[in-house]
């Protein structure tokens, strides 16, 4: 065969920073304070401890074995998995996920990018206190401007995309992920000289029994983990596939895990102190990155520059994850219709920035569509893609790797050859522990639609 050769990472340093530019984004600042904030903190926080291990982990495992061994983006090795069963579709559900999940993360990464600019220059408006949720209401409401920042979130990640691999993907996360680590330290030493310090503590760390009796602790846990590790969308599995067959896997996928879950506790560490500093109320679901912060900001000594290094870091940290998500939709299109990697980004980048209209335009414009408990567009496309399509693909991807891979070839591409306990912890983990818990959390979201 004659088929160039496929992209590949340059080094090993690359190809972690990559994953783990995928993982740290939106989801470990905004959406973990918030589901941890929600969901009783310190309990909740052990709960998604165990589970990052146990499922994560494994699963992340299998998707870059998976990849590196079919060398193929995900779509077509799972094809290449169970050639000729019906099985063989089963990758598309990652695609047309990563897609959707891309369309509206640019929404929110739209208004990180937009707060960011306001910050770093200086041009954040001195707001009272207590009016600070009624400013940003009022600004996702406002039709054009979250939609120039969600076009340039999108022409950025495309103009990364289309730069390939090596060039593109692996060299602009070797540059932003230690500036993102920088900030984040940055930020967790500040964050230690406030006086809530102790009392953020005690609630990220601090279990309250009582909420582990709560079925919904454990869904939002395992939610929280598969959005946050990314896993089930079939970035892994692609990333994977860019992966040289001589540097091991299981090392990298517990390192990004375990830097990915580092990530999201640090943060909390960041967030919840200044939350409680100033007396405002850590359970406030979504606006808490957008309101309370932006309170805390305003009343902290310097807390314009904290704000500028906050916004910038969680800029920074969902432009490597839309990065990811880009990659595994227009990887996917280069292989099945044959496209230059340029055709692929721009086209694809441009559909997926259109399908994102809607949602922005859900906070305003097209805020009275009457859509069930008061959710936005937004939320809707969230459900859609993060509450039933991300748990359903993976225990399909959980099936195909555990049952109709063939164990001795699995253990194998996953470098668990001879590994004894570990290759079987693995094996059985993806066999039962995965698809029973994420069949369960399936279920879970299933049950409010039929009532
Ligand atoms: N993990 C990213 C976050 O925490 C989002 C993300 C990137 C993602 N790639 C993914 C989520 C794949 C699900 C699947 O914000």
């Amino acid at each position: 065969m004659d088929k160039p050769q496929r992209e590949q990472w340059q080094s090993k340093r690359g190809f972690l920073l990559a994953a783990l530019g995928s993982a740290v984004g939106l989801g470990n600042v905004w959406r973990f304070s918030y589901v941890a904030g929600e969901n009783g903190g310190g309990a909740f926080l052990l709960v998604y401890l165990f589970i990052v291990l146990l499922v994560g982990v494994p699963l992340l495992l299998g998707e870059f074995a998976l990849g590196r061994r079919m060398q193929s983006e995900s779509a077509t090795a799972v094809a290449r998995l169970v050639p000729s069963s019906r099985w063989r579709h089963a990758g598309l559900i990652g695609i047309v996920a990563a897609g959707l999940i891309l369309a509206y993360y640019a929404v929110i990464a739209g208004w990180v990018f937009r707060y960011a600019a306001l910050y770093l220059t200086g041009a954040a408006p001195d707001l009272a206190s207590g009016s600070h949720a009624a400013a940003f209401e009022a600004y996702i409401a406002s039709p054009l401007q979250p939609l120039a920042w969600q076009l340039l979130g999108m022409a950025l990640t495309t103009a990364i995309i289309a730069q390939g691999v090596e060039k593109g993907i692996e060299k602009v996360s070797l540059v932003l992920m230690p500036v993102l680590a920088l900030l984040l330290i940055g930020l967790a030493v500040h964050s230690a000289t406030l006086p809530g310090f102790d009392r953020g503590l005690a609630f990220l760390f601090q279990p309250d029994w009582a909420v582990l009796a709560t079925p919904g602790v454990y869904l939002a846990a395992l939610g929280q983990a598969f959005f946050s590790i990314g896993l089930a969308m079939g970035v892994m599995v692609t990333y994977g596939s860019y992966q040289p067959a001589t540097r091991p896997l299981p090392g990298a996928a517990v390192t990004i895990v375990l830097g990915d879950t580092l990530f999201a506790i640090t943060a909390g560490l960041v967030i919840f102190p200044a939350v409680f500093s100033f007396g405002l109320d850590p359970a406030q679901g979504a606006g808490l990155a957008f309101i309370v912060l932006p309170e805390v900001f305003g009343q902290m000594a310097g807390g314009g520059l904290v704000g500028a290094a906050f916004f910038l870091l969680l800029s920074i940290a969902a432009l490597t994850s839309m990065v990811s998500l880009l990659e595994v939709v227009v990887a996917h299109a280069m292989q099945r219709w044959g496209w230059s990697r340029k055709r692929a980004s721009w086209s694809i980048g441009g559909a997926l920035f259109a399908l994102g209209i809607p949602a922005s335009l859900g906070f305003g414009l097209w805020a009275g569509l009457p859509l069930p408990d008061g959710r936005t567009i937004l939320d809707v496309m969230d459900f859609i893609a993060a509450d039933l399509l991300l748990p359903l693909n993976g225990v399909l991807l959980a099936v195909l790797l555990g049952w109709l891979w063939p164990r001795h070839e699995a253990l194998q591409a996953a470098d668990l050859h001879g590994g004894g306990r570990l290759g079987r912890a693995w094996h059985f983990s993806l066999r039962y522990l995965v698809p029973l818990l994420v069949g369960v959390v399936l279920l879970g979201s299933l049950a409010p639609l039929v009532g």
